[in-house]
């Protein structure tokens, strides 16, 4: 993927119908398809993943889930495990959203499905934020506190298979973006407390990415400012005018 950037567009529960997902799928596609610079992971809820799978085998567009079991199989209803996702040629799966998170998942949840994760050889886009900042910093302190736990159970040869989602809870549905500024402050940061638990030569090579409000218009300024290594898109990735707009910018980053 050399020093490609990563936008992973996370539909959350959208759209509606499988004709939507359909058209959404096919039209993100065909706008990567034209792209070079940029890798394209979709994350449309399960139902609609045979709508969204990689049909021609392209190179930079893959397709992801939102979440994971915590278990391997058996009596777990409503559960989709992580084998069941690589049958159905997933790559990528997001864990720790702070949706999730604000739902129950603790750090040791998340720490479960992670691990569950990347035994199947799965990318996991694991997802840290602060729920909110002071001047005194305790915030720093909650991301590497957050960040240590859910790290907690893999092994640093799986630690490669780990993408970090930086996405400050705040930030998420919500109008505004961080500043790239700061963006590129807590990247280094995030990146700091990966390489304490890994070493500095995985450390080093770990993505990280930025989510929370970004656009079609701030997506470009976000990576070349904040210096990230990619985007978790929310509604702008649904939204096709915006979503593809926003390809193009960041495809066009020299
Ligand atoms: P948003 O969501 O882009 O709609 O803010 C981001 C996310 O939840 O990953």
């Amino acid at each position: 993927m050399a020093n490609n950037k990563l936008i992973v567009g996370n539909w959350k529960m959208n759209p509606e119908t499988l004709f939507d997902a359909k058209r959404i799928a096919t039209k993100t596609r065909n706008i990567a398809k034209s792209l070079t610079n940029i890798h394209v992971v979709v994350c449309p809820p399960f139902v609609f993943a045979s709508a969204a799978v990689n049909r021609n085998k392209m190179d930079n567009y893959h397709l992801g889930a939102q979440t994971v079991s915590i278990n391997e199989n058996g009596p777990y209803t409503g559960e989709i495990s992580a084998t069941m996702l690589k049958s159905l040629d997933v790559e990528y799966v997001i864990v720790g959203h702070s949706e999730e998170r604000a739902a129950g998942d603790t750090d040791e949840i998340v720490s479960k499905r992670l691990a569950r994760a990347v035994d199947a050889g799965l990318t996991a886009v694991v997802c840290v934020g602060e729920r909110s900042r002071d001047e005194e910093g305790s915030h720093l302190e909650f991301l590497k506190s957050q960040i240590k736990s859910t790290l907690a159970n893999i092994s640093a040869d799986k630690a490669k298979k780990i993408i970090l989602a930086y996405e400050p809870v705040w930030a998420v549905g919500a109008k505004e973006a961080m500043l790239p500024e700061q963006i590129y402050e807590m990247s280094l940061f995030v990146k700091k407390v990966f390489s304490d638990v890994f070493g500095q030569e995985i450390g080093m090579k770990v993505k990280v990415l930025y989510g929370g409000s970004v656009n079609f218009r701030n997506a470009e300024e976000i990576i070349k400012v904040g210096k990230v290594d990619g985007l978790l898109v929310g509604r702008e990735s649904v939204n096709i005018p915006g979503f593809s707009e926003l390809l193009k910018a960041v495809d066009a980053i020299k």
